[in-house]
């Protein structure tokens, strides 16, 4: 156990040489920092010193021992102040614990009372302090969500820009949308956002080292949902390494329950280590069969890396009877079914992309099925959490 540090404040030297050889018997659990003979100079001593616990008189020149409390426990709320008086002065003690003293003990005292209160108004406090604390800097651990598909234009980029919409907009969570298609990013096109900052700014200006620096590199989309784009330059790739990326999550995922990622369709580091740090991965394919074919082996890789069926699920964008194959042979032909199908809405779809507004920007996405979809996908990724 760390020693109770206490500082001793008291006008009379004498008295504080008692008092230090009293704390002198207990020097196991009690470690006398520093001294001072006025209210002033505990203050002066407190940031140098960092003590625990104050010892101080009531009657001090300068500032006296009640001014100085009051002080103390305003600026440093964790350090403890015990307030030490004579008999007579009880009407001071009163208001000495108004002023935010800890405790208070009468003079003269003995070994016993001393050592006693130092540490039992130590550890209540505490234990207070750690309650309070622990519920105040309660930090979020985001839950990640991975799009990822093993062939380009399978509309990865498009699920993943409507499903942080959605997340942020029903779920009153806080969301990130990181576009990690590093290369061929485009979700600044499907929110027509062009001269936003992007991840590669960020780590050019060497600013990714806390969520605090990272903040103004990010878009606020909505109130709930912040964009983290993806560098404008392909050659950009590459000086945003696996560590980087590490970097970067350790903070952010401290600030936001979820954090959407649109991923590239190459399993390099970068993205390997995405998929591995993600709670979900939505494996995106079309009913093409090329897509189809090439989904199966993506899900193949997946499991042999370990991903079980929980963490990777099967989405079907685009689908459509026209195209010759219905739900149930779909399901049958992946062995853990698929998680969600995503209508084909070709005319509601492009005009979306076009323009820049995501689907789900608007409550009218409700009444179109691709919109009911996607909130009924989003429904269930929120229960599988
Ligand atoms: N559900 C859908 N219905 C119709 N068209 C879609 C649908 N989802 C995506 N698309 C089309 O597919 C194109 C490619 O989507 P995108 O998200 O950019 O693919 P990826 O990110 O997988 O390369 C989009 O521009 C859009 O026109
Ligand atoms: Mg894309």
């Amino acid at each position: 156990m760390n020693k109770i540090k206490v500082l001793i404040a008291d006008d009379i030297e004498e008295t504080r040489n008692v008092i230090k050889k009293i704390l002198k018997l207990d020097k196991e659990n009690i470690e006398v920092v520093g001294e001072a003979d006025n209210g002033e100079e505990v203050f002066k001593i407190i940031p140098k010193v960092k003590p625990d616990v104050v010892l101080m008189d009531i009657n001090m020149p300068v500032l006296n021992g009640l001014e100085a409390t009051e002080k103390i426990t305003t600026e440093y709320p964790s350090v403890m102040v015990i307030i030490m008086s004579v008999q007579a002065e009880s009407e001071y003690l009163k208001k000495a614990m108004f002023h935010g003293a800890k405790e208070y003990i009468i003079k003269p005292f003995n070994y016993n009372t001393l050592i006693e209160t130092i540490t039992t108004t130590y550890e209540k406090c505490r234990e207070r302090q750690v309650k309070l604390t622990g519920s105040a800097e309660k930090v979020k651990d985001a839950k990640t969500i991975a799009f990822f598909s093993s062939k380009g234009g399978v509309g990865k980029s498009v699920l993943a820009v409507n499903t942080a919409i959605v997340l942020s907009k029903e779920s009153d969570k806080k969301v990130l949308l990181m576009d990690m298609d590093l290369q061929f990013g485009d979700i600044s096109m499907l929110v027509n956002k062009y001269n936003e900052k992007t991840i590669l700014d960020a780590v050019e200006d060497g600013q990714i080292d806390s969520y605090e620096n990272i903040k103004p590199y990010l878009y606020k989309y909505n109130n709930n949902l912040d964009i983290f784009f993806a560098p404008q330059k392909p050659e950009a790739a590459e000086y945003i390494t696996k560590e980087t990326i590490e970097k970067i999550m350790k903070d952010v995922r401290k600030e936001y329950d979820v954090i959407v990622v649109d991923t590239g369709i190459n399993f390099n580091d970068s993205t390997l280590y995405i998929l591995d740090m993600a709670q979900k991965i939505l494996m995106v394919s079309t009913m093409e069969i090329m897509a189809l074919k090439n989904t199966k082996l993506g899900l193949k890789v997946m499991e042999s890396v370990g991903y079980d069926k929980d963490k990777v699920k099967l989405v079907i964008n685009r689908f459509n009877v026209k195209y010759g194959i219905n739900k149930k042979e779909v399901e049958e032909a992946f062995k853990d079914g698929v998680f969600a199908f995503i209508p084909d809405e070709e005319k509601t779809v492009i005009v979306s992309v076009n323009k820049g507004i995501p689907l789900c920007h608007d409550d009218k996405y409700y009444k179109l099925k691709v919109g009911k979809a996607l909130d009924e996908m989003c429904k269930s990724l929120i229960k599988a959490f």
